[in-house]
């Protein structure tokens, strides 16, 4: 379940194992406790464990060896090392031996669940890395903002009405334009792109429509148009908010009237292609502004997809990475590097303006740059790595008291231990906040 890790704890100690416990098991986490590290790695075989919180030294053995142990039997277990004797070498022989965390006795109760905060974050960006998601016609997601845009595209796919994909640019706009096509009964005739903001003025009603042979100086022989090539099919009219007042009105001829003449020709032909437009432009902005004709709007918009920037898709983002890491390494004949924490952190929390497109060129070019196996925060330009903050912070569950708690040790600290101006920055007298205090103090000590 999410962010409730399975969870198991060593110490020959009883009441540390009884004081994790307790400030675990509320949080939703399964806590099993073992005073060995036989007893551990007895219990880890019959179920695993996400995260394994063990103390160093415990008599007869050491934690180093759990930590050892639990690395052999899953290289994603989280490990947290707990000593009461904090030295750097113990510390760096913890995390050079895979202990995730490190936290010195006596820890606080904030401490600890920062810690498996930490650890949580770190398994579910695993998993969503990890996860099977659906990808229909190459459009990767499994956040539920992709996943409405999935069932409109079926929905769109079963009918022949007019589409309007909109959206952000570099969100994936012609890959869901495609996607209805390839999904509807369309799917063996053309799907024809035509870009609305790239066709010259003069040559709007040949391009679309086609022309016969002699209809102007230069048509030596005749020639289909868009329309007529997308028959059967599906034409898909992009940047839509970009086409010129001309190239507006024909459009609303045609999709009005479903009928259309080739330039140079009386004869009428009925159009049988269906339409799908697509705008990174506020259409109904350019409306009020009198740039987009309103009649060819509502047209156009008979069903509306829009498809959700990339920092609204929440871990998608981790999916994509990963996926074009892949596809990117295969490209170019190279092992799939990994990416660290921090630089995961980091693409998660940048904001994307230029969306998919924008983390596609990315990791296009951090896989060309860096040919190490692992790709460091260090590796991303400043612009992303600076949407990082110092520390990892994970959102944890906590109670009004707990948050108190640390409001008032922070206090506590910027005033330097002085009670008064303590009580006043607090809005509280000097009495409740020695009372607060001594509460404080029985729930910190370990
Ligand atoms: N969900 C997705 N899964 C995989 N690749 C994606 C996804 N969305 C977009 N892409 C890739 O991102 C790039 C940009 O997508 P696309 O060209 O469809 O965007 P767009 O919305 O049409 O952008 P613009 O408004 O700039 O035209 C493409 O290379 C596309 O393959
Ligand atoms: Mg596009």
């Amino acid at each position: 379940m999410k962010g409730r890790l399975r969870i198991i704890a060593v110490d020959d100690n009883p009441s540390t194992l009884e004081v994790v416990a307790r400030l675990l098991s509320p949080h939703g986490h399964t806590v099993r406790t073992a005073a060995s590290l036989g007893e551990a790695m007895g219990m880890f075989h019959q179920t695993p464990a996400d995260l394994v919180i063990t103390d160093l030294r415990m008599p007869g053995q050491d934690g180093l060896a759990v930590v050892q142990a639990v690395r052999e039997a899953s290289p994603d277990t989280e490990v947290i090392m707990l000593t009461g004797y904090p030295s750097v070498e113990n510390a760096v022989d913890a995390m050079r031996l895979g202990a995730t965390e490190y936290l010195t006795k006596p820890f606080t109760a904030e401490e600890l669940l920062a810690a498996v905060g930490r650890c949580a974050v770190r398994i579910e960006r695993r998993q969503a890395m990890a996860a099977e998601a659906p990808a229909p016609d190459g459009l990767l997601g499994a956040s539920p903002a992709m996943r409405r845009v999935f069932a409109l595209i079926h929905k769109a796919a079963a009918s022949s009405a007019t589409v309007l994909v909109s959206g952000e640019s570099g969100t994936g706009k012609e890959l869901v334009a495609r996607a209805i096509h390839y999904q509807s009964p369309r799917r063996a005739q053309a799907f024809v792109p035509v870009n609305c903001s790239a066709i010259p003025e003069t040559l709007v009603e040949s391009e679309l429509f086609g022309h016969v042979q002699g209809a102007f100086t230069g048509a030596t022989r005749s020639r289909a148009g868009f329309f007529e090539l997308a028959a059967g099919g599906t034409i898909f009219l992009d940047e839509i908010g970009d086409a010129s007042p001309s190239l507006q009105a024909k459009l609303l001829r045609v999709l009005q009237s479903k009928e259309f003449c080739l330039v140079g020709s009386s004869k009428t032909r009925t159009v049988d292609a269906r339409v799908i437009a697509a705008t990174h432009k506020d259409l109904p902005a350019l409306v009020r502004q009198g740039t987009f004709r309103e009649d060819l709007y509502y047209r156009v918009q008979v069903l509306e997809i829009h498809v959700p920037a990339l920092r609204e898709r929440g871990t998608d983002v981790l999916l994509l990475t990963r996926f074009f890491c892949q596809r990117f390494a295969q490209e170019f004949g190279r092992p799939e590097p990994r990416l660290s924490d921090a630089a995961l952190a980091a693409l998660e929390r940048y904001p994307w303006p230029g969306n998919v497109r924008e983390l596609e060129n990315l990791i296009h070019r951090l896989l060309l740059l860096v040919d190490r196996d692992v790709i460091e925060i260090g590796d991303l330009p400043p612009h992303i790595r600076a949407a990082t903050p110092m520390r990892e912070t994970a959102f944890v569950p906590r109670t009004l008291a707990e948050v108190e708690a640390e409001h008032i040790r922070a206090v506590m600290g910027y005033v330097g231990g002085n009670k008064s101006r303590a009580a006043e920055i607090l809005g509280i007298d000097r009495k409740t906040l020695r009372e607060k205090l001594r509460r404080i103090g029985e729930d910190m000590a370990l």
